[in-house]
């Protein structure tokens, strides 16, 4: 989906899809130095991570193995407790693995914060975080992040990943919701 289809509902496109996919291709790059003769596993956090996991690993220049995990934070509506449930763990056994984590946002850092720990305790070599969007704004913890899409604001933020009830997920760009929506 494009503005075109969503004009009524978007208040701001914050980052266009060239801008998305030139920092991506960015990140790629920078990736692909720090880890050159290393074996990645790059994880993605379903399901918000699935248009940076798909665009990222595709704008590296080097073998890269995937996995998924799906994790739910406990407590009530959109607000991150930091108690992390695992929906659904990796395949991979990461013993002496170098990880990186791919998401599509940090808000609190909570979850990362947590999933990071999770990750560490399993015997890995290292564990680096990347993401396509942070709020610094909202951060409730600190969180080493390597790499660092776009700051955003801390509104309400829509697409590349990012849902409202689930909705606006496949906009190609990121862009601050209009009140009307949830209001
Ligand atoms: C989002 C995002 C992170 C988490 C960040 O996931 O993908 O996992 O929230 O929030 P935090 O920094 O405050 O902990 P969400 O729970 O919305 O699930 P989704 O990826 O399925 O949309």
């Amino acid at each position: 989906m494009d503005s075109h289809d969503v004009q009524a509902d978007l208040k701001h496109v914050l980052y266009t899809k060239e801008q998305i996919q030139q920092r991506i291709a960015e990140l790629a790059a920078q990736i692909d130095k720090d880890y050159e003769g290393r074996e990645l596993l790059i994880v993605g956090v379903l399901k918000g991570a699935v248009m940076v996991m798909a665009d990222l690993a595709r704008a590296l220049h080097s073998h890269v193995s995937m996995d998924w995990m799906a994790v739910s934070s406990y407590g009530s509506g959109t607000q991150s407790s930091g108690v992390v449930r695992i929906l659904k763990d990796l395949d991979t056994d990461l013993m002496g693995k170098d990880v990186l984590i791919v998401e599509d946002i940090i808000d609190s850092g909570l979850t990362l914060s947590w999933l990071k720990t999770n990750l560490e305790s399993r015997g890995t070599a290292s564990v680096e975080i990347c993401t396509a969007f942070r709020k610094p704004d909202a951060a409730k913890v600190e969180l080493d992040v390597k790499y660092v899409g776009y700051d955003l604001p801390n509104e309400f933020v829509v697409g590349y990943g990012l849902d409202y009830a689930e909705k606006y997920r496949n906009l190609e760009f990121v862009g601050t919701l209009a009140p009307h929506v949830y209001e």
